[in-house]
């Protein structure tokens, strides 16, 4: 049974997913992140009065994708639609500037992928995930190559991160992502300047990718508190 809090933050989710449909038109393409909280938006999608055959969403995970076609949306590649108009996204913590950390369910190589191929991009979290600085409550998860594991922790702890290697739940060993790659989830205690050391992990020989998304790719961020929605919007 769902404690009264999980219940709560699900209604949070399902509320903040809800604003977001105000920004999807028909005729678009629709980057769509991964996550618990956009797996709501892909079930109100569905629910809303818009026709989803004139949609075409790229899913950044093969979670999305399969929930995507489930849901009966159309699904697409970023090959065939190489510009996206918006991207709906989830997020692990989000600071006063808008800088995010992502990949809580290890997808943000896809989705930083879909973030950058898109003109906007939107954000939807529920009020826990609102930090004033990067760092500490949420490690950086860092996507690498697995032959380049040890070499790419020692560089990470060079840097001052505190480096695990997430374990997979269903199996023995490592979570195994989406791209055939390994994570290396780093703490860094806090995180002052997220543009710059998100272009100095990606720097690392055999990382593929990290999960700070620096607020320059981000548009806005909706929040649902208990009682209100917030809009964060750029500076
Ligand atoms: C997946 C992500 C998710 O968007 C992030 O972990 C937030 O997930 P949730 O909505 O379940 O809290 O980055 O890689």
């Amino acid at each position: 049974m769902p404690t009264q809090k999980q219940d709560e933050k699900l209604l949070m989710k399902q509320r903040s997913a809800q604003k977001a449909l105000e920004y999807v038109k028909e005729k678009m393409i629709l980057g769509v992140g991964s996550g618990s909280t956009v797996r709501e938006f892909i079930k109100l999608l569905k629910k809303a009065d818009i026709n989803l055959s004139e949609i075409i969403c790229i899913p950044s995970s093969f979670d999305t994708e399969a929930m995507l076609i489930e849901q009966g949306c159309q699904v697409g590649s970023l090959n065939q639609y190489p510009k996206i108009d918006l991207t709906i996204d989830g997020a692990d913590r989000v600071d006063s500037d808008l800088n995010i950390i992502k990949g809580g369910g290890g997808a943000m190589l896809q989705e930083k992928i879909i973030a950058g191929a898109a003109s906007e991009v939107i954000i939807i979290v529920d009020a826990s995930k609102l930090v004033s600085t990067l760092g500490g409550s949420f490690p950086v998860p860092v996507e690498v190559i697995p032959l380049a594991k040890e070499f790419v922790k020692r560089e990470l702890e060079a840097l001052g991160g505190k480096v695990s290697l997430r374990k997979a739940s269903d199996k023995l060993g490592p979570t195994v992502t989406d791209n055939g790659n390994i994570i290396l989830d780093t703490d860094f205690k806090e995180i002052a300047n997220p543009e710059q050391l998100e272009k100095q992990l990606n720097n690392i020989p055999g990382v593929m990718e990290n999960g700070l998304f620096p607020k320059g790719l981000i548009s806005r961020v909706i929040v649902a508190e208990q009682k209100e929605i917030k809009l964060l919007e750029k500076a």
